[in-house]
């Protein structure tokens, strides 16, 4: 198979480098239309779909076209309750709690919108909380005259213990909402909710778990964990289409919950349906055909191993930890957390650049990032924990995803890429 860069600028690889050799992903990557160019670990961002998934979307997207009056009047309904009973089964939770919604923004801005917050009320976050979140939380503050308190959890970290503990301490008599990620985007840390949930029940606050990044990289059981709302995606670790997430919602708070767009169905008096669904099935003419298909993500993804699900996920974490190890030693980098924090994503503080460095303009969030993409041919995020702003300078992290996708020789590929262009930005600094 060709491994050669494309002589035209394709989606990896730069026209500049040529004939550079990449390193094969796992053999299991035959089963995704992933660029052969390209050295792809970033799962966690968005998990590329399987060709099974593909294939069942293609059928779906036909079906629309042949009728679209009855698909969207008669069958989406239908269909619909057929993915709340397979993924209500996959996530841990009953169906009628599953509100299907594009993706973990829109599910998160929905809570936020739902819960009327009034001018004093806290909001207990966390600095390692995705961007989508802090950001709405933001304009609550500006609109609504909500307080919202960050909790700082540190970066490098030794025990989940911190982290549960330096959120738990921001909770105070005002607190309306704790909000924290169950697997946090920038730094991969799987997060200690047990612990936190179990102190908002006592004190009587609701929390909202972040799951985008829990279902298929780590084992989840949505009724058991018991939080009050819960947010999660099937577009990044259950490789289901893009614009396929979820929000669950405990049977306690669900009457007056509503969606926060209604739909031209929101009205309609119907004795048959609760109107938790109903807000939730329909909200406009949009795109519906990708979360049909995430039962066939489910399936497809279970069926490439022997062990199912368990052994994806174990073969995942197994190979994000040996990862690790590899780029760690190769770079002169430390794990951020121990183990027991690690699902199917490891994250890395990295040196920064030098300070006369600051402000170079960048494609992606990060020149190096940049460099590994443009030079190497290495999709992998570089970002940072923090604003980056001189006051807060923040943690500059590389983030690795392991999925059945890839191999341990695209780390080690990675790895070498890292130290060469790491040492490109010294080489700078000495001379600059
Ligand atoms: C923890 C977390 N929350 C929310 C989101 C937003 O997800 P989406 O872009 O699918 O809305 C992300 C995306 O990476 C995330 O990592």
């Amino acid at each position: 198979m060709d491994r050669h860069f494309p002589t035209a600028c394709g989606a990896g690889g730069s026209p500049l480098i040529g004939a550079a050799t990449l390193p094969a992903p796992s053999a299991l990557a035959a089963r995704w239309r992933l660029d052969k160019n390209l050295v792809f670990l970033n799962f966690g961002s968005y998990g590329g779909c399987p060709d099974e998934v593909l294939a069942a979307h293609d059928e779906y997207r036909a079906r629309v076209e042949r009728d679209p009056v009855r698909f969207f009047k008669v069958d989406l309904e239908r269909l619909l309750d057929g993915v709340r009973e397979k993924v209500g089964a996959f996530v841990g939770c009953r169906p009628e709690n599953l509100a299907p919604i594009r993706n973990a923004t829109m599910a998160l801005a929905t809570v936020f919108f739902s819960k009327g917050f009034r001018a004093g009320d806290e909001v207990v976050t966390n600095n390692h909380e995705y961007s989508s979140g802090t950001n709405e939380l933001a304009r609550l503050a500006e609109r609504a005259g909500v307080r919202v308190v960050t909790a700082e959890v540190p970066f490098p970290i030794a025990d989940p213990a911190e982290a549960a503990g330096a959120i738990i301490g921001a909770i105070t008599s005002r607190t309306r909402l704790v909000v924290m990620s169950h697997v946090t985007s920038c730094t991969s840390l799987v997060m200690p909710v047990e612990r936190v949930i179990a102190e908002c029940h006592a004190r009587g606050v609701d929390i909202l778990i972040d799951g985008a990044h829990a279902p298929g990289q780590i084992e989840l059981d949505i009724e058991r964990l018991n939080p009050t709302y819960y947010v999660g995606s099937f577009h990044k670790w259950m490789c289901a289409p893009k614009g396929t997430g979820f929000l669950w919602v405990r049977a306690d708070r669900r009457a007056g919950f509503r969606s926060a767009m209604l739909s031209s169905r929101a009205a309609k008096v119907r004795e048959d349906r609760p109107l938790f669904l109903r807000d939730f099935d329909y909200m406009g003419t949009d795109d519906y055909t990708g979360m049909l298909c995430v039962p066939h993500a489910i399936e497809a993804m279970a069926k490439m191993v022997p062990g199912g699900w368990d052994e994806v996920r174990r073969r995942n974490r197994a190979l994000a930890l040996e990862a690790r190890g590899a780029v760690c030693a190769m770079a002169g980098l430390r794990a951020g957390c121990p183990d027991s924090m690690v699902g199917s994503m490891v994250s890395l503080a990295l040196p920064e650049a030098d300070a006369s460095l600051a402000g170079r303009a960048t494609l992606y969030d990060d020149p190096l990032q940049d460099a590994l993409v443009e030079k190497h041919g290495v999709q992998v995020p570089i970002w940072r924990l923090g604003e980056g702003t001189r006051e807060n300078p923040g943690v500059r992290i590389i983030r690795l995803s392991a999925q059945l996708y890839n191999s341990i020789e695209q780390y080690r590929y990675l790895g070498e890429a890292l130290v060469k262009e790491l040492n490109g930005e010294r080489a700078l600094k000495q001379t600059g």
